[in-house]
Protein backbone atom coordinates (compact mmCIF):
# COMPACT_ATOMS: atom_id res chain seq x y z
CA UNK A 1 0.00 0.00 0.00
CA UNK A 2 1.33 3.24 -1.02
CA UNK A 3 0.94 6.82 0.40
CA UNK A 4 -1.57 8.60 1.92
CA UNK A 5 -2.68 11.42 -0.16
CA UNK A 6 -2.46 13.82 3.21
CA UNK A 7 0.83 12.51 3.90
CA UNK A 8 4.02 14.99 3.03
CA UNK A 9 6.81 14.16 1.33
CA UNK A 10 10.03 15.58 -0.10
CA UNK A 11 11.76 16.72 -3.25
CA UNK A 12 15.31 17.35 -1.74
CA UNK A 13 14.70 19.35 0.95
CA UNK A 14 11.53 21.09 -0.21
CA UNK A 15 8.38 19.12 1.98
CA UNK A 16 5.54 18.75 -0.18
CA UNK A 17 2.68 18.53 2.87
CA UNK A 18 0.32 16.24 0.12
CA UNK A 19 0.80 13.95 -2.13
CA UNK A 20 -1.38 15.64 -4.58
CA UNK A 21 0.61 18.46 -7.58
CA UNK A 22 -1.35 20.58 -9.37
CA UNK A 23 -0.36 20.16 -13.77
CA UNK A 24 1.45 22.82 -15.13
CA UNK A 25 -0.88 23.78 -17.82
CA UNK A 26 -0.11 26.26 -20.79
CA UNK A 27 -3.19 29.04 -20.71
CA UNK A 28 -4.44 27.72 -17.71
CA UNK A 29 -2.07 27.78 -14.72
CA UNK A 30 -1.71 31.50 -13.82
CA UNK A 31 -1.15 32.90 -10.27
CA UNK A 32 -4.96 32.95 -9.24
CA UNK A 33 -5.52 29.04 -10.56
CA UNK A 34 -1.98 28.06 -7.93
CA UNK A 35 -2.94 29.88 -5.14
CA UNK A 36 -6.69 27.91 -5.47
CA UNK A 37 -4.96 24.68 -5.93
CA UNK A 38 -2.86 24.99 -3.05
CA UNK A 39 -6.00 26.34 -0.83
CA UNK A 40 -7.88 23.40 -2.09
CA UNK A 41 -5.28 20.98 -0.88
CA UNK A 42 -2.43 20.32 -3.53
CA UNK A 43 1.16 20.07 -2.06
CA UNK A 44 2.82 21.68 -4.75
CA UNK A 45 1.66 23.59 -7.78
CA UNK A 46 3.58 24.55 -10.72
CA UNK A 47 3.82 27.68 -13.40
CA UNK A 48 2.77 26.99 -16.65
CA UNK A 49 6.21 26.53 -19.13
CA UNK A 50 8.07 29.39 -19.75
CA UNK A 51 10.16 30.12 -22.88
CA UNK A 52 14.14 30.28 -21.83
CA UNK A 53 14.15 32.31 -24.80
CA UNK A 54 12.33 34.89 -23.44
CA UNK A 55 13.96 34.50 -20.21
CA UNK A 56 17.05 35.46 -21.78
CA UNK A 57 16.16 38.47 -23.66
CA UNK A 58 14.33 39.29 -20.69
CA UNK A 59 11.30 39.79 -22.75
CA UNK A 60 9.06 42.01 -20.05
CA UNK A 61 6.30 39.68 -20.54
CA UNK A 62 8.03 36.58 -20.16
CA UNK A 63 9.33 37.92 -16.70
CA UNK A 64 5.53 38.45 -15.57
CA UNK A 65 6.02 34.07 -15.23
CA UNK A 66 8.15 34.73 -13.11
CA UNK A 67 6.31 36.72 -10.01
CA UNK A 68 5.47 34.05 -7.44
CA UNK A 69 3.01 34.58 -4.44
CA UNK A 70 3.85 34.17 -0.84
CA UNK A 71 0.93 31.76 -0.63
CA UNK A 72 2.14 29.75 -3.41
CA UNK A 73 4.95 27.63 -1.70
CA UNK A 74 6.35 25.15 -2.60
CA UNK A 75 5.80 26.15 -6.00
CA UNK A 76 7.39 24.79 -9.40
CA UNK A 77 8.43 27.11 -12.39
CA UNK A 78 8.64 25.35 -15.18
CA UNK A 79 10.76 25.96 -17.98
CA UNK A 80 11.28 24.73 -21.84
CA UNK A 81 14.07 25.17 -24.18
CA UNK A 82 17.00 23.26 -26.11
CA UNK A 83 20.46 24.96 -25.21
CA UNK A 84 21.73 23.91 -22.58
CA UNK A 85 23.89 27.17 -21.34
CA UNK A 86 20.54 29.26 -21.74
CA UNK A 87 18.56 26.71 -19.82
CA UNK A 88 21.32 27.15 -16.57
CA UNK A 89 20.66 30.67 -16.99
CA UNK A 90 17.03 31.08 -17.33
CA UNK A 91 16.76 28.39 -14.43
CA UNK A 92 19.28 30.78 -12.70
CA UNK A 93 16.41 33.66 -12.94
CA UNK A 94 13.60 31.08 -11.74
CA UNK A 95 15.70 29.94 -8.32
CA UNK A 96 16.00 33.93 -7.85
CA UNK A 97 12.21 34.57 -8.62
CA UNK A 98 11.71 32.11 -5.67
CA UNK A 99 10.56 28.68 -7.44
CA UNK A 100 11.49 25.95 -5.35
CA UNK A 101 11.87 23.23 -7.73
CA UNK A 102 13.00 24.42 -11.62
CA UNK A 103 11.32 22.04 -13.55
CA UNK A 104 11.98 20.85 -17.22
CA UNK A 105 9.62 20.24 -19.55
CA UNK A 106 10.58 17.45 -22.49
CA UNK A 107 6.62 16.38 -22.84
CA UNK A 108 5.65 19.79 -24.88
CA UNK A 109 3.89 17.66 -28.14
CA UNK A 110 3.12 20.81 -29.90
CA UNK A 111 5.03 21.70 -32.92
CA UNK A 112 5.91 25.17 -32.63
CA UNK A 113 7.91 23.76 -29.38
CA UNK A 114 9.23 20.61 -30.63
CA UNK A 115 10.69 22.09 -33.91
CA UNK A 116 12.66 24.47 -32.03
CA UNK A 117 14.66 21.23 -30.44
CA UNK A 118 12.53 21.44 -27.36
CA UNK A 119 9.56 19.83 -25.40
CA UNK A 120 8.85 16.23 -26.34
CA UNK A 121 11.79 16.37 -28.90
CA UNK A 122 14.43 16.15 -25.68
CA UNK A 123 12.64 12.22 -26.12
CA UNK A 124 14.28 11.30 -28.92
CA UNK A 125 17.58 13.57 -28.02
CA UNK A 126 19.37 11.38 -25.00
CA UNK A 127 22.56 13.61 -25.05
CA UNK A 128 21.18 16.99 -25.13
CA UNK A 129 18.22 16.12 -22.67
CA UNK A 130 20.71 14.78 -19.65
CA UNK A 131 23.21 17.61 -21.23
CA UNK A 132 20.34 20.28 -20.33
CA UNK A 133 19.67 18.59 -16.97
CA UNK A 134 22.60 19.09 -16.43
CA UNK A 135 23.34 22.71 -16.79
CA UNK A 136 20.35 23.08 -14.87
CA UNK A 137 21.24 21.08 -11.93
CA UNK A 138 24.82 23.05 -11.61
CA UNK A 139 22.78 26.17 -12.02
CA UNK A 140 20.92 26.40 -9.21
CA UNK A 141 20.94 24.92 -5.54
CA UNK A 142 17.12 24.17 -5.47
CA UNK A 143 15.88 20.81 -6.73
CA UNK A 144 15.31 20.18 -10.45
CA UNK A 145 12.69 17.78 -11.89
CA UNK A 146 11.67 16.85 -15.46
CA UNK A 147 8.62 15.92 -16.61
CA UNK A 148 8.26 14.11 -20.17
CA UNK A 149 5.62 11.63 -21.90
CA UNK A 150 6.27 8.14 -22.46
CA UNK A 151 8.15 9.02 -25.84
CA UNK A 152 7.07 10.61 -29.30
CA UNK A 153 5.45 7.66 -31.10
CA UNK A 154 2.76 5.68 -29.53
CA UNK A 155 3.57 2.17 -27.58
CA UNK A 156 7.02 4.28 -26.94
CA UNK A 157 8.80 3.16 -24.21
CA UNK A 158 11.51 5.85 -24.64
CA UNK A 159 10.67 7.37 -20.78
CA UNK A 160 12.14 4.11 -19.56
CA UNK A 161 15.91 4.74 -20.84
CA UNK A 162 16.07 9.02 -20.45
CA UNK A 163 14.41 8.49 -17.10
CA UNK A 164 17.32 7.30 -15.42
CA UNK A 165 19.75 9.11 -17.60
CA UNK A 166 18.38 12.27 -16.63
CA UNK A 167 18.77 10.95 -12.62
CA UNK A 168 22.39 10.36 -13.52
CA UNK A 169 22.65 14.20 -15.03
CA UNK A 170 20.82 15.72 -11.67
CA UNK A 171 17.25 15.51 -11.70
CA UNK A 172 15.98 15.14 -8.40
CA UNK A 173 12.36 13.79 -9.25
CA UNK A 174 11.10 12.76 -12.19
CA UNK A 175 6.95 13.52 -13.29
CA UNK A 176 6.02 11.21 -16.00
CA UNK A 177 2.57 11.68 -18.38
CA UNK A 178 2.17 8.38 -20.03
CA UNK A 179 0.94 8.72 -23.48
CA UNK A 180 2.95 9.13 -26.15
CA UNK A 181 3.34 13.04 -28.08
CA UNK A 182 1.57 11.95 -30.78
CA UNK A 183 -1.58 10.93 -28.96
CA UNK A 184 -1.39 14.32 -27.49
CA UNK A 185 -4.58 14.27 -25.58
CA UNK A 186 -6.08 11.16 -26.40
CA UNK A 187 -6.72 7.27 -25.40
CA UNK A 188 -5.36 6.74 -22.00
CA UNK A 189 -2.11 7.36 -19.62
CA UNK A 190 -0.73 4.09 -19.17
CA UNK A 191 0.34 4.07 -15.61
CA UNK A 192 2.22 0.57 -15.97
CA UNK A 193 5.08 2.51 -17.30
CA UNK A 194 5.22 5.06 -14.68
CA UNK A 195 5.33 1.67 -12.22
CA UNK A 196 8.32 0.48 -14.25
CA UNK A 197 9.61 3.86 -14.07
CA UNK A 198 9.30 3.97 -10.41
CA UNK A 199 11.29 0.25 -10.06
CA UNK A 200 14.17 2.06 -12.40
CA UNK A 201 15.00 5.06 -10.10
CA UNK A 202 15.87 6.33 -6.91
CA UNK A 203 13.87 9.32 -7.17
CA UNK A 204 10.70 10.52 -6.29
CA UNK A 205 8.08 10.08 -9.20
CA UNK A 206 5.03 12.02 -9.96
CA UNK A 207 2.45 10.03 -12.00
CA UNK A 208 0.43 12.35 -14.60
CA UNK A 209 -2.52 11.48 -16.60
CA UNK A 210 -5.88 10.74 -16.07
CA UNK A 211 -6.31 11.55 -12.34
CA UNK A 212 -9.72 12.89 -11.55
CA UNK A 213 -11.14 11.22 -8.68
CA UNK A 214 -9.67 10.32 -5.24
CA UNK A 215 -10.12 6.52 -6.24
CA UNK A 216 -8.40 6.80 -8.76
CA UNK A 217 -5.62 8.50 -7.39
CA UNK A 218 -4.95 5.78 -4.77
CA UNK A 219 -5.45 3.16 -7.06
CA UNK A 220 -2.52 5.07 -9.04
CA UNK A 221 -0.12 5.78 -6.12
CA UNK A 222 -0.92 1.60 -5.11
CA UNK A 223 -0.08 0.12 -8.25
CA UNK A 224 2.77 1.88 -9.46
CA UNK A 225 4.83 3.23 -5.95
CA UNK A 226 4.69 6.77 -7.36
CA UNK A 227 5.29 9.46 -4.66
CA UNK A 228 2.09 11.47 -5.98
CA UNK A 229 0.11 12.13 -8.71
CA UNK A 230 -0.83 15.05 -10.93
CA UNK A 231 -4.07 16.36 -11.51
CA UNK A 232 -4.65 18.60 -14.33
CA UNK A 233 -7.94 18.67 -16.68
CA UNK A 234 -9.81 17.22 -13.34
CA UNK A 235 -8.94 20.37 -11.82
CA UNK A 236 -10.48 23.28 -14.35
CA UNK A 237 -12.91 25.03 -13.01
CA UNK A 238 -13.10 22.59 -10.13
CA UNK A 239 -10.99 23.34 -7.36
CA UNK A 240 -13.21 20.85 -5.25
CA UNK A 241 -11.74 18.48 -7.14
CA UNK A 242 -8.63 18.48 -5.03
CA UNK A 243 -10.22 18.40 -2.00
CA UNK A 244 -12.09 15.45 -3.04
CA UNK A 245 -8.51 13.38 -4.04
CA UNK A 246 -6.42 15.06 -1.02
CA UNK A 247 -9.19 14.58 1.41
CA UNK A 248 -11.97 12.49 0.44
CA UNK A 249 -14.69 15.19 0.21
CA UNK A 250 -16.92 14.59 -1.97
CA UNK A 251 -19.71 17.26 -0.92
CA UNK A 252 -20.44 18.96 -3.88
CA UNK A 253 -20.12 22.63 -3.78
CA UNK A 254 -23.59 25.00 -3.83
CA UNK A 255 -23.97 27.40 -6.78
CA UNK A 256 -22.98 29.68 -3.77
CA UNK A 257 -19.99 28.53 -3.60
CA UNK A 258 -18.87 27.91 -7.13
CA UNK A 259 -20.12 31.85 -7.91
CA UNK A 260 -18.12 33.07 -4.80
CA UNK A 261 -14.96 30.74 -6.02
CA UNK A 262 -14.95 32.15 -9.62
CA UNK A 263 -15.99 35.47 -8.70
CA UNK A 264 -12.48 35.88 -6.46
CA UNK A 265 -10.75 34.09 -9.39
CA UNK A 266 -11.90 36.26 -11.58
CA UNK A 267 -10.99 39.52 -9.43
CA UNK A 268 -7.84 38.03 -8.52
CA UNK A 269 -7.01 36.88 -12.15
CA UNK A 270 -7.55 40.70 -13.37
CA UNK A 271 -5.49 41.71 -10.78
CA UNK A 272 -2.94 39.56 -12.28
CA UNK A 273 -3.64 39.93 -16.39
CA UNK A 274 -5.22 43.68 -16.81
CA UNK A 275 -9.06 43.33 -17.83
CA UNK A 276 -8.33 43.72 -21.57
CA UNK A 277 -6.06 40.38 -21.33
CA UNK A 278 -7.88 38.71 -18.68
CA UNK A 279 -11.08 39.12 -20.28
CA UNK A 280 -10.95 36.65 -23.04
CA UNK A 281 -8.39 34.43 -20.78
CA UNK A 282 -11.51 34.00 -18.31
CA UNK A 283 -14.15 32.65 -20.78
CA UNK A 284 -12.98 29.35 -21.04
CA UNK A 285 -13.04 28.95 -16.49
CA UNK A 286 -16.49 30.47 -17.09
CA UNK A 287 -17.91 27.16 -18.95
CA UNK A 288 -15.50 25.08 -16.87
CA UNK A 289 -16.99 26.73 -13.70
CA UNK A 290 -20.65 26.67 -14.49
CA UNK A 291 -20.30 22.73 -15.91
CA UNK A 292 -21.00 19.97 -13.74
CA UNK A 293 -24.63 20.60 -13.93
CA UNK A 294 -24.27 23.37 -11.66
CA UNK A 295 -26.22 26.26 -13.67
CA UNK A 296 -28.20 25.99 -16.40
CA UNK A 297 -26.54 25.82 -20.09
CA UNK A 298 -28.18 29.01 -20.83
CA UNK A 299 -26.98 31.01 -17.75
CA UNK A 300 -23.30 30.18 -18.91
CA UNK A 301 -23.48 31.13 -22.68
CA UNK A 302 -24.93 34.17 -21.83
CA UNK A 303 -21.63 34.90 -19.38
CA UNK A 304 -19.87 34.21 -21.93
CA UNK A 305 -21.35 36.78 -24.38
CA UNK A 306 -20.50 39.62 -21.65
CA UNK A 307 -18.12 41.48 -22.25
CA UNK A 308 -16.72 43.29 -18.96
CA UNK A 309 -15.53 40.43 -16.05
CA UNK A 310 -17.48 43.01 -14.17
CA UNK A 311 -20.58 42.38 -15.86
CA UNK A 312 -20.02 38.50 -15.27
CA UNK A 313 -20.05 39.15 -11.57
CA UNK A 314 -22.85 41.47 -11.55
CA UNK A 315 -24.89 38.45 -13.24
CA UNK A 316 -23.27 35.69 -10.53
CA UNK A 317 -24.11 38.03 -7.89
CA UNK A 318 -28.07 38.09 -9.12
CA UNK A 319 -28.35 34.08 -9.96
CA UNK A 320 -26.35 33.50 -6.22
CA UNK A 321 -27.22 36.32 -4.55
CA UNK A 322 -25.98 34.04 -1.16
CA UNK A 323 -22.35 33.92 -2.81
CA UNK A 324 -21.73 37.61 -1.81
CA UNK A 325 -21.28 36.48 2.19
CA UNK A 326 -18.90 33.94 1.20
CA UNK A 327 -16.46 36.06 -1.04
CA UNK A 328 -16.84 38.73 1.22
CA UNK A 329 -15.13 35.56 3.79
CA UNK A 330 -12.84 34.34 0.76
CA UNK A 331 -11.40 37.79 0.33
CA UNK A 332 -10.78 38.30 4.25
CA UNK A 333 -9.01 35.57 4.08
CA UNK A 334 -6.71 36.06 1.02
CA UNK A 335 -2.97 37.03 1.84
CA UNK A 336 -2.32 39.91 0.10
CA UNK A 337 -0.46 38.78 -3.45
CA UNK A 338 3.11 40.61 -3.67
CA UNK A 339 3.59 40.79 -7.27
CA UNK A 340 0.69 42.12 -9.67
CA UNK A 341 1.70 42.76 -13.20
CA UNK A 342 -0.21 43.85 -15.70
CA UNK A 343 0.24 42.77 -19.38
CA UNK A 344 1.33 39.16 -18.05
CA UNK A 345 1.37 36.99 -21.77
CA UNK A 346 -1.20 33.93 -22.38
CA UNK A 347 1.65 32.16 -24.05
CA UNK A 348 1.20 29.40 -26.75
CA UNK A 349 -0.88 27.01 -25.74
CA UNK A 350 1.02 24.18 -25.01
CA UNK A 351 1.23 21.25 -23.02
CA UNK A 352 2.98 18.45 -21.87
C1 LIG B 1 -4.50 23.04 -21.60
C2 LIG B 1 -3.30 22.22 -21.18
C3 LIG B 1 -2.08 22.83 -21.12
C4 LIG B 1 -0.96 22.11 -20.71
N1 LIG B 1 0.24 22.74 -20.59
C5 LIG B 1 1.32 22.08 -20.09
C6 LIG B 1 2.54 22.77 -19.84
O1 LIG B 1 2.68 23.99 -20.02
N2 LIG B 1 3.58 22.02 -19.37
C7 LIG B 1 3.48 20.67 -19.14
O2 LIG B 1 4.45 20.05 -18.71
N3 LIG B 1 2.33 20.02 -19.34
C8 LIG B 1 1.24 20.69 -19.80
N4 LIG B 1 0.05 20.03 -19.96
C9 LIG B 1 -0.04 18.61 -19.60
C10 LIG B 1 -0.54 18.43 -18.16
O3 LIG B 1 0.39 18.97 -17.24
C11 LIG B 1 -0.81 16.95 -17.82
O4 LIG B 1 0.40 16.23 -17.87
C12 LIG B 1 -1.81 16.31 -18.77
O5 LIG B 1 -2.92 17.18 -18.98
C13 LIG B 1 -2.32 14.97 -18.24
O6 LIG B 1 -2.94 15.13 -17.01
P1 LIG B 1 -4.56 15.20 -16.80
O7 LIG B 1 -5.15 13.96 -17.42
O8 LIG B 1 -4.71 15.26 -15.30
O9 LIG B 1 -5.04 16.44 -17.49
C14 LIG B 1 -1.07 20.73 -20.39
C15 LIG B 1 -2.32 20.12 -20.48
C16 LIG B 1 -3.44 20.84 -20.86
C17 LIG B 1 -4.78 20.15 -20.91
Amino acid sequence: MAGNLRESWFIGEVEVPTRVVLAPMAGVSVQAFRRQGRRFGAGLVCSEMVSCAGIEHRNEKTLGYLRVASDEHPLAIQIFGSEPRAMGEAARMVEAAGADIVDMNFGCPVRKVTKTGAGAHLLEDASLACAITEAVANAVSVPVSVKMRRGVDDGSRRCLELGPQLVEAGASVLTLHPRSAKQMYTGYADHTLTAELVSLVDVPVIASGDITSRAKAQSVLDATGASAVMVGRAAQGNPWALAEIVDGDSAQPSREEVAAELIHFIRETVRELGERRASGFLKKFYAWYLGYGRFPKPFKNELVQLHSTEDVVTRLLAAAPGAAALLEELEANAPESEFLLEGMPISLYGGG
